[in-house]
């Protein structure tokens, strides 16, 4: 059986916030319980928390430490928050704001020129408001051709910014994640072409439950990729399904990120770091949430095939097809997000 996980290996308090205001987590908005608990989503699970700075710390002790911590998230979880990354907070609360700005009511006229016509448009907008999906979006290419809009003044300043650092965190846990499989620290970013790699953001509006038509922000699926990290600036909606089944209500301390394992990292490991389904409710959201879900993947021509390092013909052969990442991004309907994931065809 798998070890347990030492969860108060880094204790939380010990963690020094950079910018910590008083308020040590986001507004939380929602509560766990549901009209007929269809879609309630435990509070006690713990969700590990990552510190950033110590998976590559000086002290090579607290280093190794740390990496076999997050060896560990990595193969019982697959998601984590992530603090002490050394983004300042007001690199969020600035996309927070140019989100917000963006998808002004009264501006809804000009962002329907991005309206989603083909899974190839550089910008994609939405606005769905149904029983299945209740949210307004816009995704964007942030990687390597980046595509932002024009309006409002500023937005791809903040954008241009935004990226830059969660790319820098995306390569950096991409050389932690190598070590803990026992490889060189660039292991992941070459067998993943991670420099090139294809970097597409989802920027979401999700309304209060009064003013959605179902209880769905997005229903549940898997993420393409090697990470997503995310941020949200209210609490209360995400769920994730730990790989004991069981669905958790995601509480980010505020100025950490969520990051969570993609299906060419479980791909790429023939199993061994698997990424996990989530979903957004919006049943009890008092006010709107904002989330910014950046995916972080290999290069569109990039073939993804499970390692000769995780295959063994006995017992473990290859668990998956092997396709270029844009192949599996077409077989998921050529969007990264809005359809099932793509591993339900690759599996
Ligand atoms: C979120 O908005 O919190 C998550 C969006 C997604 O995973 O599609
Ligand atoms: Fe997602």
């Amino acid at each position: 059986t798998a070890p347990l996980l030492n969860k108060n290996l880094f204790e939380p308090n010990s963690f020094t916030f950079l910018d910590q205001p008083n308020d040590s987590f986001l507004i939380n908005h929602h509560q766990a319980a549901t009209a007929d608990n269809t879609f309630a989503a435990s509070d006690d699970e713990v969700i590990p928390t990552i510190d950033y700075c110590m998976l590559f710390s000086d002290d090579q002790d607290q280093q190794f430490k740390a990496l076999k911590y997050l060896g560990q998230v990595c193969e019982e979880y697959g998601f984590f928050y992530l603090v002490n990354h050394n983004i300042s907070y007001h690199v969020f609360e600035d996309i927070f704001k140019g989100i917000s700005d963006f998808f002004d009511p009264t501006t809804l006229e000009e962002r329907v020129v991005y309206e989603k016509k083909s899974h190839t448009d550089r910008m994609r907008w939405g606005l769905r408001s149904s029983s299945g999906e209740n949210r307004e979006y816009l995704k964007v290419i942030a990687h390597p051709h980046p595509h932002f809009p024009s309006k409002p003044s500023n937005f791809s300043e903040i954008l241009e910014e935004y990226f830059k650092e969660m790319r820098e965190i995306e390569l950096g846990l991409a050389r932690a994640v190598s070590k803990t499989l026992g490889f060189e620290e660039c292991y992941i970013e070459k067998a993943l072409n991670l420099k090139s790699g294809f970097d597409v953001s989802s920027m979401n509006l999700y309304p209060p439950n009064y003013k959605s038509k179902g209880r769905i922000g997005v229903p549940e699926h898997t993420d393409p990729g090697f990470c997503v990290t995310l941020v949200q600036d209210v609490n209360g909606g995400l769920q994730v399904l730990s790989h004991q089944g069981k669905w958790i209500n995601v509480y980010l301390p505020r100025n950490a990120i969520l990051v969570q394992l993609g299906d060419h990292l479980e791909i790429l490991t023939n199993g061994k770091y698997k990424s996990h389904i989530h979903r957004v409710i919006v049943d009890n959201n008092q006010m709107k949430r904002i989330s910014v879900a950046t995916l972080h993947g290999p290069s569109l021509d990039t073939f993804v095939s499970p390692a000769p390092e995780f295959v063994d013909e006995e017992d473990h052969p290859p668990a998956y097809l092997a396709m270029t990442y844009k192949e599996s991004l077409e077989a998921n309907g050529g969007d990264e997000i809005d359809v099932q994931s793509s591993m339900e065809k690759i599996r």
